[in-house]
């Protein structure tokens, strides 16, 4: 599939004049981590999430059309129940660079209700679940206006837009295991939609955790947009780029055999590595907070001292994602209530494990 696949042709919209549409889209997290891109969020480097279950964003899409014809974005947003001016431009920026593939959303007056499972300013991205949820109502009333595209094409169709909102977004429409960016051992793998992991998961994978411990619930320090823009002219950059490909090979082969320690080893060291990245950019930034410290510390004890295959990832932020097999979630939890909620903002933390993807309410 290329972009030009994905223009919608010989729009007819005159026999649908109104109607509504709701998705509730996941969030995501990253095994080998999206950092840096090109116009139009084509990335660097393939990237690989675990789909989350519990945190996802709900949105309602109501369209009806508009009374005089004009090219203008015709939307008004409802965020928690309450109209939403700070999401406006996002959204109207998203619609610009869609436009050219879903041109009817010129011709509707637009009221998007939206609302997030996880607390707002959690320093949980809402991005990818939001972009995505919006996507897929995009091509609920693209469907409705050609019924005969296939499932494939609507599901690639909606990550490839949602890419066009966030780029991690790409990966949040399908589940378990979401590979976007060109890579030469997954099949079907592309730079302008995320795809499903193609082979079969080993079962230390199935229904893995993802507890996310809220240490820093504050505004995000470094805007994804200023983040990515810094592996322009980043010392570092190729050698980076080089390194999470490579890790998309030994993740491909890890994910097959259920080797838990590569798993760990591999993980942790992306999350280090985005990090790593920022510290060592102009301007830099440091994003952990000393409880991210405090947490992996905790976190590397009770590995070393149970046998266990706990282990941590992070986004560009300072909470922390522990991971942990379905087995261990006895121990784990226990560990995780004991001895590492103090280091948590108020306490706060979400528990979560792997989904299965966006579903259509
Ligand atoms: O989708 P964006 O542009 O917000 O980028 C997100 C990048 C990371 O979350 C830091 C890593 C990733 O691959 O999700």
């Amino acid at each position: 599939m290329t972009e030009q696949d994905f223009i919608l042709k010989n729009l007819d919209s005159s026999k649908l004049d109104k109607g509504s549409c709701t998705w509730q889209s996941p969030s995501n997290i990253a095994l080998v981590k999206y950092w840096g891109k090109s116009d139009p969020q084509i990335p660097k480097n393939a990237s690989i999430s675990f789909t989350l279950q519990n945190c996802h964003t709900t949105t309602n899409l109501a369209y009806s059309k508009k009374e005089t014809s004009s090219k203008i974005f015709s939307v008004q947003v409802i965020f928690e129940g309450k109209i939403n001016e700070e999401f406006k431009p996002k959204i109207i920026k998203f619609f610009e660079r869609v436009a050219l593939y879903v041109p009817f959303i010129t011709e509707y007056d637009f009221v998007i209700k939206t609302d997030n499972s996880f607390p707002h300013s959690s320093g949980i991205a809402s991005s990818a679940s939001g972009m995505s949820a919006l996507a897929l109502c995009l091509m609920s009333i693209e469907k409705q206006l050609n019924p005969n595209i296939s499932e494939e094409y609507f599901t690639q169709k909606a990550s490839f837009l949602a890419r066009l909102g966030s780029g991690s977004a790409a990966r949040s429409v399908e589940g378990e295991l979401v590979v976007w960016g060109e890579h030469k051992e997954i099949p079907s793998s592309s730079n302008i939609y995320g795809v499903k992991f193609p082979f079969k998961i080993h079962n230390n994978f199935k229904n893995y955790h993802d507890t996310i411990l809220l240490v820093d619930k504050g505004e995000k320090q470094v805007s994804s947009t200023v983040g990515h823009n810094l592996m322009f002219n980043h010392p570092f950059a190729q050698q980076r780029f080089d390194q999470a490909n490579e890790n998309i090979t030994k993740i491909n082969q890890i994910l097959q055999n259920g080797d838990l320690k590569a798993f760990v080893n591999l993980v942790e060291s992306e999350a280090l590595t985005l990090h790593a990245m920022m510290m060592t950019s102009h301007p830099h930034f440091v994003l952990m907070k000393p409880n991210t410290l405090q947490i992996i510390e905790k976190i590397w004890d009770y590995r070393r001292k149970n046998n266990s295959n706990i282990c941590f990832t992070l986004d560009a932020g300072a909470n922390v994602h522990v991971l942990f097999p379905e087995r261990e979630k006895e121990k784990v939890n226990a560990f995780i209530t004991s001895k590492l909620l103090d280091f948590c903002q108020n306490n706060q933390y979400i528990c979560d494990s792997v989904g299965t993807g966006a579903r259509q309410l």
